[in-house]
């Protein structure tokens, strides 16, 4: 059996008084495209912040490729993570948020180059020639020299993915990422995301409220409800034979 890439281990996670994740164990295995589903304030967006590190869990572990994301070895002690160490585990993992977050005064090309060359220190020749592959891939290859502000909103999501995809990350986070979109936009990013997902090698996990593309493109659906996974399995068990009555009056508010 493959080791899987990504493992939550009792992950509890409150703000203030707020207890928002209450004990999430979730193993996501190399190549798997999750999808997570749930009500509003189920805690979708933060299981997925803590993994990019943008927020650090109260208690429980978060393993990346069999590193302690939140810990390090020092002394043979577990310590809390320094700066060094996340920025090192989160070497593997690309987000794409909601509100796309493209640098205003960077042309697309720019937008995509800037990690490589600043984080990575990539030399910028081959920097760019991988932005403008990942550019052309997501279908915006005459557009390098436009600046965020003259492209429309879906145009700007696929910006937001060639960005990740430059990094070469070996799990991408997608976080609602059709929903500030015009619905006339949705339907070209969520294309990219398939055939993204086509290619195979990258984990994925999609926050999505998008039921039909949930079903088609993930291997696993996962329920999440009042900080717990609730359910989880293959599309079609989750979607239609859940006797979970949560999930059930969730999904019911999408059907029409
Ligand atoms: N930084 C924060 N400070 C305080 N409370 C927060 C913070 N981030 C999230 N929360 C609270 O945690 C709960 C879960 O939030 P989260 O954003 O993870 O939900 P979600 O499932 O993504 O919801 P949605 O579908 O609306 O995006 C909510 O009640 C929210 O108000
Ligand atoms: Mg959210």
């Amino acid at each position: 059996m493959t080791e899987p890439i990504v493992m939550y281990k009792d992950v509890h996670k409150s703000f203030g008084d707020v207890k928002v994740l209450r004990g999430v164990d979730l193993d996501i295995k190399p190549a798997e495209k999750v999808a997570v589903i749930g009500p509003s304030g189920s805690g979708k967006t933060t299981i997925i912040r803590m993994l990019m590190t943008l927020e650090e869990p109260t208690s429980g572990d978060i393993i990346v490729d069999g590193k302690n994301l939140w810990h390090m070895e020092k002394g043979g002690k577990l310590v809390p993570a320094n700066e060094k160490h996340l920025r090192e585990v989160r070497g593997d993992i690309g987000m794409v948020f909601q509100h796309f977050n493209l640098f205003p005064h960077m042309t697309i090309l720019e937008n995509c180059m800037t990690a490589p060359v600043n984080v990575q220190k990539e030399n910028k020749t081959s920097a760019k020639e991988r932005s403008i592959e990942m550019l052309e891939k997501v279908g915006l290859g005459d557009k390098l020299d436009n600046y965020p502000s003259q492209l429309s909103g879906g145009q700007k999501q696929r910006v937001a993915m060639a960005r990740a995809l430059v990094m070469r990350p070996k799990i991408m986070l997608f976080d609602e990422v059709t929903s500030a979109l015009d619905p006339e936009l949705v339907g070209e990013v969520l294309e990219v995301i398939r055939d993204i997902a086509k290619e195979g090698e990258m984990a994925m996990v999609l926050v999505t409220h998008e039921m039909e593309f949930a079903r088609d493109v993930a291997d696993r659906i996962v329920f999440l409800d009042n900080g717990v996974i609730a359910e989880q399995g293959p599309p079609a068990e989750v979607l239609e034979n859940s006797t979970n009555e949560r999930l059930q009056s969730f999904l019911h508010r999408f059907r029409r």
